[in-house]
């Protein structure tokens, strides 16, 4: 199956295209992907506009390797001349808005249509071996269920039907996410020379080359900051989605990698590093910076998470995760620093 070459290793793909390159995870995966040698496409939707496609251009090796293309979502047909004459795929783009004005149009639609028009754009191509598509524990863990400590694996799927007749906040995430993924490997299915594969992973912290700081690396350090939208939205993630689970964005660009160079991959993985409850991570932050005053009295969330989902699957596959819960908060401490959000 391994075809082609870089650096002299036997590589499923040589040429990648990169959706939604501008993101946080996405922007994470051009750079190390440049860093190993692929030559990158990637997709933003508007290349023109330098503050938001500067940290692409400026990652080493992005003069000879990375070009850009203009696509959205929505239009059909935008992904084609990105794609074309790539042998993989990463689709990271996809709506992350938590409190959308129109759930349907501007978050749920996007995600699923976008899916199938990037998918559509790999047929048509007639060169794409492999798609990694980045999904979300949002598409496993959010079900009605009370029972505790429920094991969380690829077989598990969010309760869509619950989330749509409850509508508990960031609802339409969880929907777009579900459908998006379903819809995705449906379609790998029904098309045989498209080899479809999933990735879940669970809130990306650590730092970035983004100039915005990443919505989820604020989320999980809101109990160091002190922000009060941030720390209820964070205990908010905790009651609908089970837990507060965190991974590192490098671990998730190396599993996205593995994925695309791994033949035998197939499927869903779920990837997380740490399953926490917010008293949890309270009471670790609390003990490791004591000169934050890190509040950990919560009566109004379960001291112990409720789901806890497993990256068996991809760790049985070979890939292992190089951060733990230390490196995860430390690099994220940093980073903060460095943006001016902690002293
Ligand atoms: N961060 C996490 O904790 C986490 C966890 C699990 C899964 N994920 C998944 O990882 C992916 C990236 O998330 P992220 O945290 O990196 O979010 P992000 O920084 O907001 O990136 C989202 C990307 O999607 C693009 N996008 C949104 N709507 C689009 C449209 N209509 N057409 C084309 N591109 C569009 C955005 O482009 P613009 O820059 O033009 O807006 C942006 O590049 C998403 O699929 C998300 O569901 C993230």
């Amino acid at each position: 199956m391994a075809a082609a070459t870089i650096n002299g290793k036997d590589c499923y793909a040589t040429t990648v295209c990169v959706t939604g390159a501008t993101g946080f995870v996405a922007s994470w995966l051009v750079k190390r992907l440049l860093e190993k040698g692929y030559t990158v496409h990637a997709t933003v939707r508007d290349p023109e506009n330098k503050m938001k496609v500067r940290h692409l251009l400026d990652i080493p090796k992005a003069g000879e390797k990375l070009k850009l293309f203009r696509a959205d979502l929505i239009e059909e047909g935008s992904f084609d001349a990105a794609i074309n004459g790539c042998d993989g795929v990463f689709h990271v783009a996809s709506p992350v808005d938590f409190t959308p004005k129109d759930p349907e149009n501007d978050v749920i639609k996007p995600a699923v249509d976008g899916t199938l028009n990037v998918l559509r754009a790999c047929t048509k191509a007639k060169t794409v071996k492999r798609v990694v598509v980045t999904s979300s524990t949002a598409s496993a863990c959010i079900n009605e269920s009370e029972e505790q400590d429920q094991y969380i694996d690829e077989t598990c799927w969010t309760d869509v039907d619950f989330l749509r007749s409850k509508e508990p906040p960031a609802w339409a995430y969880g929907v777009a996410k579900t459908l998006a993924e379903q819809a995705a490997l449906q379609y790998g299915k029904d098309d045989a020379g498209l080899d479809v594969v999933t990735i879940n992973p669970v809130l990306v912290v650590g730092s970035a080359i983004t100039p915005n700081v990443p919505y989820t690396v604020g989320l999980t350090l809101s109990l160091l900051t002190g922000n009060d939208q941030s720390i209820e939205a964070l205990k908010w993630i905790q009651k609908i989605y089970g837990a507060v689970s965190l991974v590192h964005v490098d671990d998730v660009s190396s599993a996205q990698i593995f994925l695309m160079e791994n033949p035998s991959a197939y499927g869903r993985y779920i990837c997380s590093a740490i399953n926490i409850s917010v008293p949890q991570l309270a009471h670790y932050l609390s003990k490791r910076y004591p000169q934050y005053n890190v509040t950990t009295q919560f009566d109004d969330v379960p001291p112990i998470p409720k789901v806890n989902p497993s990256s068996k699957k991809l760790v049985d596959s070979g890939f292992s995760f190089k951060f733990g819960i230390d490196q995860i908060i430390d690099e994220g401490v940093e980073y903060l620093k460095t943006k001016g959000l902690l002293d």
